[in-house]
């Protein structure tokens, strides 16, 4: 490979709508796949999330906690169908666009130990990269050896992919315009953070480690602790709006563009 990949993640709030099952966002997706198009940035992997197509078959099933009865079976395999529905939108609106890319999922090549990604065999995903063609990946319901099975989430894969493949940033297409000090939809003066050393990252999550609301952040939480193994392999990471037309395209760029940088 030539040079270093970028891996963009699409939230799932992006490229569904949240709050109606099974529906996604087509106007996101299409668009996204303009902007992804027109940035011409490659090496790129995408990795998108779960959103109203996952999510909610996965709650009911309660399989991210793992294998506990077999009506639970059908749970999985819903899950993991839902995703590859969502998966196939967003593969074709790529395709339709003009973007060579290429579905991987990731439960046929990843098997998790209590939910943590262990081994990586990326070949599959480098013959593709090689070729120029860009994989799409999303957070899948996967085998794991503890738990039998579980969710693993499409931050998790991207991070993972990331490390793995030496990345040179992460950009992270969320519904929101990044990482903020309280959480904006509580707190109406809260401010927009648009830079973080890796030094001043380590304070943030240890004053949101400290809070009494995990939301602090608005829900970021659990992204910033899964990003933070990227930042300590000196990757950069971008946290972008990408519900706002341009975004992705200008992060894509390396262009200016509002949202939160996390720099090594
Ligand atoms: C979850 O992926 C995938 C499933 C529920 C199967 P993510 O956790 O990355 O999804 P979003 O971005 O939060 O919706």
């Amino acid at each position: 490979m030539r040079d270093k990949p970028t891996v963009l993640k699409l939230g799932g709030s992006v490229v569904t709508r949240k709050n109606e099952p099974l529906t996604p966002n087509i106007d996101a997706i299409n668009r996204l796949a303009d902007e992804i198009f027109r940035a011409d940035s490659k090496p790129l992997i995408v990795v998108h999330g779960g959103g109203s197509y996952g999510h909610p078959i996965a709650k009911k099933y309660r399989i991210r906690g793992g294998f506990k009865e077999e009506t639970q079976l059908f749970g999985f395999s819903e899950t993991h169908q839902a995703m590859i529905s969502l998966n196939s939108l967003l593969t074709r609106a790529f395709l339709e666009h003009g973007i060579p890319a290429f579905s991987i999922s990731p439960s046929s090549f990843i098997v998790t130990h209590k939910g943590r990604i262990q081994r990586l065999n990326l070949k599959v995903l480098k013959s593709a990269l090689k070729l120029g063609m860009i994989p799409i990946l999303y957070g899948d319901a996967v085998f794991d050896d503890k738990l039998g099975f579980t969710i693993l989430s499409g931050d998790q894969i991207a991070v993972s992919l990331a490390v793995k493949l030496k990345a040179e940033r992460i950009i992270m297409g969320v519904d929101v315009d990044g990482l903020y000090d309280s959480d904006p939809k509580i707190n109406p003066s809260a401010h927009l953070i648009p830079e973080l050393s890796l030094e001043e990252y380590a304070n943030v999550i240890r004053q949101v480690g400290e809070s009494i609301s995990p939301d602090v952040t608005g829900g970021m939480l659990g992204k910033i602790l899964e990003l933070r193994v990227a930042v300590e392999n000196g990757i950069e990471v971008l946290i972008v709006n990408a519900l706002k037309p341009d975004n992705i395209y200008r992060a894509l760029r390396g262009e200016e563009v509002v949202g939160t940088r996390i720099r090594t």
